[in-house]
């Protein structure tokens, strides 16, 4: 069988905006923040994003472009070589270790949306009265596991609609509706009393803190910013493998991050006012952040419980939206590589995230270790890998397919982004990756700078020069 491919340029452009958009800028994004010192943490994951996400999401779609196949073949097949196969198959396991973390929270979602739209008949929903108890009593344990079940369902059903009816079609609605949705929020939040201590909290820049702080801030920064962009777990590898003809990929990037960054703001300019106009603290750290804040906000507010059904719809969209992409990438290695059926591969895959979410679901320290330090590591590490793959083993071939349907002012950019990738984005993510391992606090910040750049060093000479090694990765 033909493999699919996106019926329309736009939907490959929404199915990957979609993935990108999600919890990531609604609800990771503020408990980051949260905890690693507000308007510091912004700056450094704002630079993170436009220096190192769009060329790594540019590098993504390269390889799934050239090979049309799922990040597991394509690195085999573009460099003939089973080791590198071997690196490409870790994204499987990356997806199914970012939806057994990510389902749960959708599962939360699911809950409040569920509870705020049978709340009026119900005297009110339960979060209303005490947001923070309530959520501490349904976040872990066997109601959120069911609640992950039905999220972990919906995104299977999609999933096995396949690429254009299912992925395609249903990103097409989602897109819009949380664009629409929160455009409106937005506009509807400038008119609340006290909104004004929200935006100055949520945009001002405090050059001090950040000074007083970059070092530590940067890992979890750059790993908020692979998250938020969906870089680095293979999605957009994945993604870019359907796409039937060559159409620019800097544009197409562009636009992505663009929208991806806009309901980021967005949602920042809907979320933090809201929360100053109710007087209520922006800064209670941990996952449970946005429930609780939020929750609190709309106990405040007149008509408080019609926009939270609208509020929580929203974030189910968008959670739902990027769900699938995760799941998507095992599946499109089962179906390519092992020629399985698309419904037994979704099948199969819904058991074993079942299971692994419903471990997460039940364990709060294990739920942190992997929505937050794993999935830093994994999209660091899998980023590292699909630059100095794009930039070495693909080398000259990426300026070609980066070059293909780009015109005149997108392949104007090839060969800094081929340097960029190759070189110095390779030694920031080994410095993050350094620096999450606690190098830095032993030896410092720039002893541990020259140490990533001797690391990548090391890795480029082996990959271009030394012919034994070459042998290894042939
Ligand atoms: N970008 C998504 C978000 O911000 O919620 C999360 C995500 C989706 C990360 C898909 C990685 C991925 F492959």
């Amino acid at each position: 069988m033909a493999r699919e491919t996106w019926a329309t340029r736009t939907g490959f452009i929404l199915a990957a905006a979609g993935s990108a958009v999600g919890l990531g800028n609604i609800w990771r994004f503020p408990w980051m923040t949260a905890d690693n010192g507000g308007s510091a943490f912004l700056a450094v994951y704002l630079l993170v994003v436009l220096g190192v996400g769009v060329p790594g999401l540019l590098g993504e779609f390269v390889i799934g472009r050239r090979a049309r196949r799922n990040p597991m073949g394509a690195l085999r097949d573009l460099s003939g070589s089973r080791y590198w196969g071997a690196i490409g198959a870790v994204s499987a396991v990356t997806g199914v270790a970012l939806l057994s973390f990510y389902s749960v929270v959708g599962g939360w979602i699911l809950r409040y949306l569920l509870v705020s739209i049978v709340g009026p008949v119900t005297g009110g929903a339960p979060y209303l009265a005490s947001p923070g108890p309530y959520f501490d009593s349904i976040s872990f344990g066997v109601e959120a596991a069911l609640f992950h079940l039905g999220f972990l369902a919906v995104t299977g059903g999609i999933v096995f609609g396949g690429v254009r009816r299912g992925i395609e079609l249903g990103t097409k609605v989602m897109v819009p509706a949380v664009l629409v949705l929160l455009v409106g929020m937005a506009s509807w939040v400038v008119t609340q009393p006290g909104a004004a201590a929200g935006y100055q909290f949520f945009l001002e820049f405090d050059l001090a803190t950040l000074q007083a702080n970059a070092a530590s801030v940067i890992a979890p920064a750059a790993g908020q910013a692979l998250f938020t962009l969906s870089v680095g777990a293979g999605t957009m590898v994945t993604y870019a493998s359907y796409l039937g003809e060559d159409r620019s990929l800097p544009f197409d990037g562009a636009v992505i991050a663009l929208l991806n960054t806009g309901v980021g703001v967005l949602a920042g300019l809907v979320v933090f006012p809201l929360l100053f106009s109710q007087g209520v603290d922006p800064g209670t750290g941990g996952p449970g952040a946005l429930f609780v804040s939020i929750a609190g906000a709309f106990a405040a507010l007149p008509g408080g419980d019609l926009l939270a059904i609208v509020f929580f719809g929203v974030v189910a969209l968008a959670a739902l939206s990027s769900s699938i992409s995760m799941l998507e990438i095992p599946v499109a290695v089962l179906v390519d590589e092992g020629g399985w059926s698309r419904g037994t591969a979704v099948g199969v895959l819904l058991a074993l995230t079942a299971l692994t979410g419903t471990v997460t679901a039940l364990n709060p320290a294990l739920f942190d270790f992997v929505a937050g330090t794993l999935a830093d590591l994994l999209l660091t590490g899998g980023l590292l890998a699909f630059l100095l793959f794009a930039g070495w083993v693909l080398g000259p071939d990426s300026i070609e397919e980066y070059v293909a349907g780009a015109g005149a002012l997108g392949a104007r950019f090839a060969t800094p982004w081929l340097f960029a990738i190759g070189v110095v984005i390779p030694i920031f993510l080994v410095f993050t990756l350094l620096t999450t391992a606690g190098l830095d606090a032993r030896i410092g910040v720039w002893p541990t700078v020259a140490a990533a750049a001797v690391l990548v060093g090391a890795v480029l000479f082996g990959l271009t020069r030394n012919a034994s090694w070459r042998g290894v990765w042939r």
